[in-house]
Order: structure tokens, then C-alpha cells, then sequence
């Protein structure tokens, strides 16, 4: 197990390295930029601001779901007790080089610095620097202690470029963290039982299941990415709402455990978490951050640039993957659905689709396509090789194995 296998008793003294590399410090070292702006009035100068505090949401607001995570899970305690920053690293949390003080980078390098206890994540949760978790600190008895852990957006929807080290480096806002366990860390909890433990540690890296604690159904689908999206007026898989804030409201509120509410008559479902909303009014701008964050480019040399030139030929032509995958943005997701026939993860039971408010699914946009195996919702493609594959199997569409290989190469490359 996780914990117990990289348990690790013994004292470090990072806190003191901590103070003095801090000095006076305000205590964050995010450099996320400094306060949203009052604009000099032009729209550009608005909607620059409204990003700018989006991101700061995407990557720091918790939306007062401390609630769930720390007074009904008391993950702040499994923490503070069991989880050093390798066994962090273990279930696939990142760490953000550029909040640590260079005093960390030093003592990380150096080994001086304990990887191997929890007191050093706790002294990097007081950083702000492990990706998607948010502590709160306090002095109790002379010493750091975890009073207040909750999760952000970035938990499930960043990873790092590992620059310093795999798993520590340069936030990657957007891109999906495919290997983050989120069961294995909610089976950490002292207060879920053993037969919901089984069904989280079932999900596996990469993986979470957004309905289980709504249907009480079990069948996960892979984290997305949450770059990629501007001009998509079909969020998630199966499209069940017109635009992100929908299911931002429907993450931050039924899954975070956000302060806020969350209506879907079209699942019966009708949410209210504590009495003050922590989420509407953070919406608009977190909408905002998420549009701005383009797919990434396929890395120089990622891709056979001839087969690609040969492979859009095959999208557009004997693949009839176009018919579907339509248009700049690779998607007929703006003018319809399609039934779960139509996707080649299906059959699957349950039907993630018929666990939907749509029942149905979205194409899949495919511009940053590259970045995020395993494919399909499910996960049930390795790679762009197999997804091609599939189709020719499965629409008979009697394409030749350099075809097959031609069609993803232009995958890759977009
Ligand atoms: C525990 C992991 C987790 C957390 C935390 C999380 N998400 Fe997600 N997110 C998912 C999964 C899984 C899906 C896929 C659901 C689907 O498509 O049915 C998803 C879907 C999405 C999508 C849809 C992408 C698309 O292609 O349409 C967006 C946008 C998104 N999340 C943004 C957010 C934001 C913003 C937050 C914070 C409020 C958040 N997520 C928190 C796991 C997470
Ligand atoms: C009939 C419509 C249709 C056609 C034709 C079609 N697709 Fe798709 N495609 C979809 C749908 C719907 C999904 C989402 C399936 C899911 O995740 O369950 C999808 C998903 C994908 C994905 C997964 C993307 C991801 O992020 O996981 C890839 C890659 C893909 N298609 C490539 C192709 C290729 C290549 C072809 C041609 C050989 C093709 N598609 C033909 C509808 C179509």
C-alpha cells in the first residue's frame, strides 16, 4: 500500500530551512501574478484580468470543499501522519518547482531535505506547491500541523513538465494528470468503508469515476485534458452541458464538495452543499481561464511529417473519420450527439452514456490529441496506432496496415 509502504518516521529540519528561506515572506511563492487588475477600462484589459483570476481560481480555490475532504475524510490527518512527498508522488501528485524557495531546490538536491516524511509535505502544502491541494497550516504547540486540506480544479486537470525532477516542475495548466490516482487517495480516508474502498482503489491511475457517489455505478473514465475547448459548446463526453461552467458547477459542487448547489433535472438531481454559495460567482472567470488554454503542439520531431501529409488524405477520404470529426475544430460536437453505438469504447456496462444526462456521445475534438493516451472515455485505446485500428476493424473500413499507420501519424501531428 501506498502509505505504509513509503512510511517514514523521523524529524527533518526543513521547518527550519523553511524560515530562513522565507525571510518576512508572505508565505505563497506561487507567482501567479499579483492582484486582478482594475483594468484601465478597455475590454482587452477586462478580459486579460478575468483570466488572470480565473487561473488563480483553476489552481487555488477549493470552493470551501474543506468540508468534504478534511471535516468527513480527514485526509488532512492521513496526510499530516502517513504521506511523505515520495508515497505524494506515489498516487501521482505533482509538485510546483517554481513555489519552492531555493533553499527547498537546494536541500532537495542535496538530499538534506527528507522526502521520505510527511512533515516535508505539510511544509510544502504550507508552500502552496503540491498541484491541486490546498492546506491550511498552523502553528499548534510550538510546531507546522495540517489543520484544513481541500482539492482544486488542478488536482485532476495539470501535471508538470517534471523539469526538476519526475513529477516536480513548471505547472501545466489544462493538461490532464493521467497519473494521478484519485481512488487511491479518497481510499486513503479513515471514513469510507471497505466495500467503497474496493470500488476506489478499483479506478487505477489516470482514472475517476465522476457519478459513482450519484448512481452508485462503477465504471471510470479517463481525467480529460481542459485545454483545447474554445468554440465547443458540448462539455464532456456525452456533451451535457453547452458551455464549461456547467460542469465546473457540477465538479466544484457534487464531486469537490464545493459550498454551492448543482441542478440537473434531466438526472433528477438537485445538490446544496452549507449555506453560503463558494461557487457561482467564481464561474465566469474560471470559464475564462479554461478558454484560454490552447492544445499544445506536438513536440518537433514527435511525428513522421510525410505519413501525416498521407494520413490527413485517409481522415478525409477511406477513414470517413471527418464525417464526424469535422471542421478546424475536429468536432460535429456544436451541431450533434451521436448514439453510444458510435463509439468505439462502447459496448461497455454500464453505459457511461446512459449514466448521462444526454445518454449520448460527443465527438471527441482531437487538436492536442497527441498528449493524452490512453484514448476513448474509458481509456480502452493504448495508443493513436490502436485507435485507428479499432475503427477500420469495427466500421470495416478495409484500410491497409500502412494506411493504419499513416492515419496516426496525422493524429500525432495535430
Ligand atoms: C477528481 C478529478 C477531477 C477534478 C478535481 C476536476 N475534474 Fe474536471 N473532469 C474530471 C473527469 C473524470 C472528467 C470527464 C467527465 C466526462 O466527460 O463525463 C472531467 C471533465 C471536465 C471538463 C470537460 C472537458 C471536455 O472535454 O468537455 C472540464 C472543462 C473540466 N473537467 C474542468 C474542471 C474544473 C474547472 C474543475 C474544478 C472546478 C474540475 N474539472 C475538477 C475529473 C476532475
Ligand atoms: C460516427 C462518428 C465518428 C466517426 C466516423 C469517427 N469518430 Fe472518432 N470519435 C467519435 C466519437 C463519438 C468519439 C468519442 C468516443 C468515446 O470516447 O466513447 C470519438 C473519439 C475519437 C478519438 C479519441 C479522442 C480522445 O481524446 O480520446 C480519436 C483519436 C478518434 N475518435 C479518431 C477517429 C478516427 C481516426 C476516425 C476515422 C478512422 C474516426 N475517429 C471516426 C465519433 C466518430
Amino acid at each position: 500500500m501506498i502509505h505504509s509502504r513509503y512510511r517514514a518516521p523521523g524529524a527533518i529540519a526543513l521547518a527550519a530551512v523553511l524560515t530562513a528561506a522565507c525571510g518576512g515572506g508572505g508565505g505563497g511563492g506561487g507567482g501567479f501574478g499579483g492582484p486582478v487588475g482594475t483594468g484601465s477600462g478597455t475590454s482587452a484589459a477586462e478580459q486579460a484580468a478575468l483570466v488572470e483570476e480565473g487561473k488563480k481560481i483553476f489552481r487555488f480555490d477549493t470552493f470551501g470543499d474543506e468540508a468534504q475532504w478534511t471535516d468527513t475524510l480527514r485526509i488532512h490527518e492521513v496526510i499530516s501522519t502517513a504521506i511523505s512527498p515520495a508515497a505524494a508522488l506515489a498516487v501521482g501528485l505533482k509538485v510546483d518547482v517554481e513555489a519552492l524557495p531555493p533553499a527547498i531546490v537546494k536541500g532537495i538536491q542535496d538530499g538534506s531535505i527528507d522526502l521520505a516524511s510527511p512533515a516535508t509535505t505539510v511544509a510544502l502544502l504550507k508552500l502552496d506547491a503540491v498541484v491541486g491541494l490546498k492546506g491550511k497550516v498552523e502553528t499548534v504547540n510550538g510546531k507546522d500541523a495540517l489543520t484544513r486540506v481541500g482539492v482544486t480544479c488542478a488536482l485532476c486537470h495539470s501535471t508538470v513538465d517534471n523539469a526538476f525532477a519526475p513529477g516536480i516542475g513548471k505547472r501545466l495548466d489544462g493538461w490532464p494528470n493521467r497519473d494521478l490516482n484519485p481512488g487511491a487517495i479518497i481510499a486513503l480516508s479513515p471514513a469510507v468503508d471497505a466495500a467503497k474502498k474496493a470500488v476506489y482503489l478499483s479506478w487505477g491511475k489516470g482514472k475517476y469515476d465522476p457519478r459513482y457517489n450519484i448512481d452508485g455505478l462503477n465504471k471510470p473514465v479517463v481525467i480529460p485534458p481542459a485545454y483545447g475547448l474554445e468554440g465547443i459548446h458540448s462539455i464532456t463526453v456525452t456533451g451535457d452541458g453547452t458551455e464549461i461552467a456547467y460542469w465546473n458547477r457540477y465538479v466544484a459542487v457534487t464531486q469537490m464538495g464545493g459550498q454551492g448547489s448543482f441542478t440537473e433535472p434531466r438526472l433528477n438531481l438537485s445538490i446544496t452543499n452549507g449555506t453560503t454559495d463558494l461557487v457561482t460567482s467564481k464561474l465566469p472567470a474560471l470559464q475564462a481561464y479554461q478558454l484560454s488554454l490552447k492544445a499544445p503542439a506536438p513536440p518537433q520531431g514527435s511525428f513522421d511529417a510525410a505519413a501525416a501529409a498521407r494520413g490527413k488524405v485517409v481522415f478525409e477520404g477511406a477513414g470517413k473519420c471527418a464525417t464526424c470529426h469535422s471542421g478546424a475544430l475536429f468536432t460535429d460536437a456544436n451541431s450533434t450527439l451521436h448514439p453510444p453505438g458510435d463509439s468505439m469504447a462502447e459496448p461497455e456496462s454500464p453505459s457511461y452514456a446512459s449514466r448521462s444526462a444526454t445518454r449520448m456521445y460527443r465527438t471527441s475534438p482531437l487538436r492536442g490529441v497527441w498528449q493524452h493516451a490512453p484514448y476513448f472515455h474509458n481509456g480502452s485505446a493504448a495508443t493513436l496506432e490502436e485507435v485507428a485500428a479499432v475503427y477500420n476493424t469495427r466500421r470495416s473500413l478495409g484500410l491497409g496496415p500502412q494506411e493504419i499507420a499513416d492515419l496516426a501519424q496525422y493524429l500525432k501531428s495535430q
